[in-house]
């Protein structure tokens, strides 16, 4: 079942230079319990897409969709106030840089516990007609740290931000995102700037929290790499707009777009994941500005197999839940047939 369903999203951004679609019809199906990496270079649109499902909108920006679900939910139908409150509950992010999220001036036992839910009225009531002891709040913010692999919680607690790693301060984070228990985590490039044990280290977290809790995980990465591994399903944008989606296996074993099998030979290649900001080296150029897109496929300046059709927009085709927008995609026998058919 999908907790999260977005079709043809685009968000339209005022510039000086007029009006700049900078997402495209961009499609996302998040299934329920699942952790799922929406992938692609520095500037397609991953942060974008996420301050969309919260609805941090900008005054200049136009966002717009033919469907965007939260479980029964439709956030298109919301008013910005119950949006917000839904979004609080629900929906946690998880940002980069997590230091520079964290207010400098509170020790983080304080920051911790503005987060913390307020015990409801019946919870009060309970605890006291059957005389169960109301868990104090210094012993859940301390389990909360332990859930998130934080020992020595004493100190930590009695720290400012400056005086953590920048590892412990994005377990701190995650411990805030998790206090509210929501459906969906969204982190965004949550190891950027990492060492390699640290980084192993936030992953493994947040894939006990998967395991354990079935707490669903959207991941933003511009390093496939990195998250492949770890994703039950990937989506791969590029330049604002989604070009393919599936499950791990399906886009690991079976890449149809151009854009995916580069990604995928640069890492095989290079055996290694592709830092921030670096180019493919397998595809010519670079992600194009957003006041400079191309009309059609935006992939098409940089793609080996782009024709004259590439200059409108393919439409997705669906292969049991492997989704492709490509005019001319990697296919075998049964998915040219199934093509030809529909045609
Ligand atoms: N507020 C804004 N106004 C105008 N353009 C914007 C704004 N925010 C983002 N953009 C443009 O939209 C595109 C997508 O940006 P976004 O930050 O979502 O990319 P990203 O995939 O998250 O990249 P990164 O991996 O570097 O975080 C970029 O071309 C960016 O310049
Ligand atoms: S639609 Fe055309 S330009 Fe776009 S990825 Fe496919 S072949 Fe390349
Ligand atoms: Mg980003």
């Amino acid at each position: 079942m999908a907790l999260l369903d977005i079709r043809n999203l685009s968000i339209d951004i005022s510039t000086a230079q007029g009006k700049v679609r900078v997402i495209d019809k961009a499609s996302l199906t998040i299934v329920d319990g699942s952790i799922h990496g929406l992938v692609g270079e520095s500037g397609s649109g991953k942060s974008l897409i996420a301050k969309a499902i919260l609805g941090l909108h900008n005054a200049n920006w136009t966002v717009t969709a033919d469907r965007m679900f939260l479980g029964a939910t439709d956030l298109t139908k919301l008013s910005a106030n119950d949006r917000r409150k839904i979004m609080g509950k629900e929906i946690a992010m998880i940002f980069q840089h997590p230091r520079s999220y964290l207010d400098p001036s509170k020790k983080i036992f304080s920051q911790i516990k503005e987060v913390l839910p307020t015990t409801s009225v019946k919870k009060l009531f309970l605890s006291k007609i059957k005389r169960v002891p109301e868990q104090s709040t210094q012993q859940r913010i301390k389990e909360l740290l332990h859930k998130v692999g934080i020992q020595n919680d004493q100190t930590v607690l009695a720290s400012y931000p400056h005086e953590l790693s920048e590892g412990i301060c994005q377990k701190v984070m995650i411990a805030m995102a998790i206090a509210n228990n929501p459906s969906l985590i969204i982190a965004d490039e949550p190891t950027t700037a990492m060492e390699a044990v640290t980084r192993a280290q936030i992953f493994r977290l947040l894939y006990k929290l998967n395991q354990l809790h079935s707490t669903t995980i959207l991941l933003l990465s511009n390093n496939f790499g990195s998250i492949s591994n770890l994703s039950d399903y990937i989506t791969l944008i590029y330049s604002g707009q989604t070009v393919e989606s599936g499950s791990y296996k399906q886009i690991i074993n079976s890449p149809m777009h151009p854009y995916t099998e580069a990604m995928i030979k640069t890492i095989l290649e290079f055996d290694e994941s592709i830092s921030h900001k670096s180019q493919l080296y397998t595809l010519p150029g670079n992600i194009p500005s957003a006041n400079q897109l191309p009309i059609g496929c935006r992939l098409g300046p940089r793609c080996p197999r782009a024709q004259r059709s590439c200059v409108t927009n393919p439409e997705p085709l669906n292969f049991k839940g492997h989704v492709i927008s490509c005019h001319f995609p990697t296919l075998d026998e049964n998915q040219h047939a199934n093509t030809s058919q529909r045609k």
